[in-house]
């Protein structure tokens, strides 16, 4: 099983803001509610990776969604630069050639993840994309293959929690987003879990973003979330 031994590490708090100033303000409204944040696309091509470094600077954990693929050496290049600036999770799309460089980029406490399928695609899109195989089977496919690569953990949807659980086996991170606090507007979610059902389902970290950013209180949020899962 993972080593968590801070509760409120088990809360990510996804920093899709406009810019590094929104996403400070947000920070530093949390306060020490919260000790983990994501950086993806739109804060990462604004600024977000020297935030990033900020933010580890200050002793707080970062995950970079930056969802890297592209030809080995690239990768690894990119994981390693990553690598330097303290984060502590990296996600890469699942292809074998992807996953194998990342991994020979990785140092430090840096721990890649990895994307199998993207759940917005469904039997139609990957068929469009040129894949043969059901969804199912091709995110237990790339989860099988990121277990004998080395990868420390993968992302996927609260569905397929329980799933990849099952091919990855007890030592690595499951990590998902699509959760919902009780009474939380959905937004475009569609299957979503609590953060308690999120960790009977042996989820070890949840992604949550505007529930929290948009609450009129994201500090009280943050602390809820927190302790529902530590008594799940
Ligand atoms: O605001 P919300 O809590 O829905 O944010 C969830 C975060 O997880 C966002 O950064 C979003 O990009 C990401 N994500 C997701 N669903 C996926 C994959 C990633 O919501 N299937």
């Amino acid at each position: 099983m993972s080593q968590i031994t801070d509760p409120r590490d088990r809360l990510i708090v996804a920093l899709d803001l406009a810019d590094v100033e929104a996403a400070r303000a947000l920070v530093d409204r949390i306060g020490d509610a919260a000790t983990f944040y994501k950086i993806g696309y739109r804060l990462g091509y604004n600024g977000g990776l020297g935030f990033a470094r900020a933010l580890t600077e200050r002793g707080l954990k970062v995950f970079l969604d930056l969802k890297l693929h592209d030809i080995g050496n690239t990768v690894e290049e990119g994981v390693r630069a990553v690598a330097d600036l303290g984060v502590s999770f990296l996600t890469v799309h699942a292809y074998p050639q992807t996953m194998r460089a990342a991994v020979r980029g990785r140092s430090g406490d840096l721990k890649i993840l990895a994307v199998t399928v993207l759940t917005s695609y469904d039997e139609a899109d990957a068929a469009e994309a040129g894949y043969a195989l059901p969804v199912a089977e091709m995110v237990a496919k790339r989860a099988e293959q990121a277990r004998e690569i080395g990868i420390d953990g993968i992302v996927c949807s609260a569905a397929e929690a329980v799933a990849v659980r099952g091919v990855v086996g007890p030592d690595r991170l499951i990590v998902t987003p699509g959760i919902r606090p009780v009474g939380s507007d959905l937004g475009d979610q569609k299957r979503v879990l609590t953060p308690g059902e999120a960790r009977r389902a042996g989820i070890d970290h949840v992604v949550v973003g505007r529930p929290i950013a948009g609450a009129a209180d994201p500090r009280a949020v943050a602390q809820a979330i927190v302790r529902e899962m530590e008594t799940a």
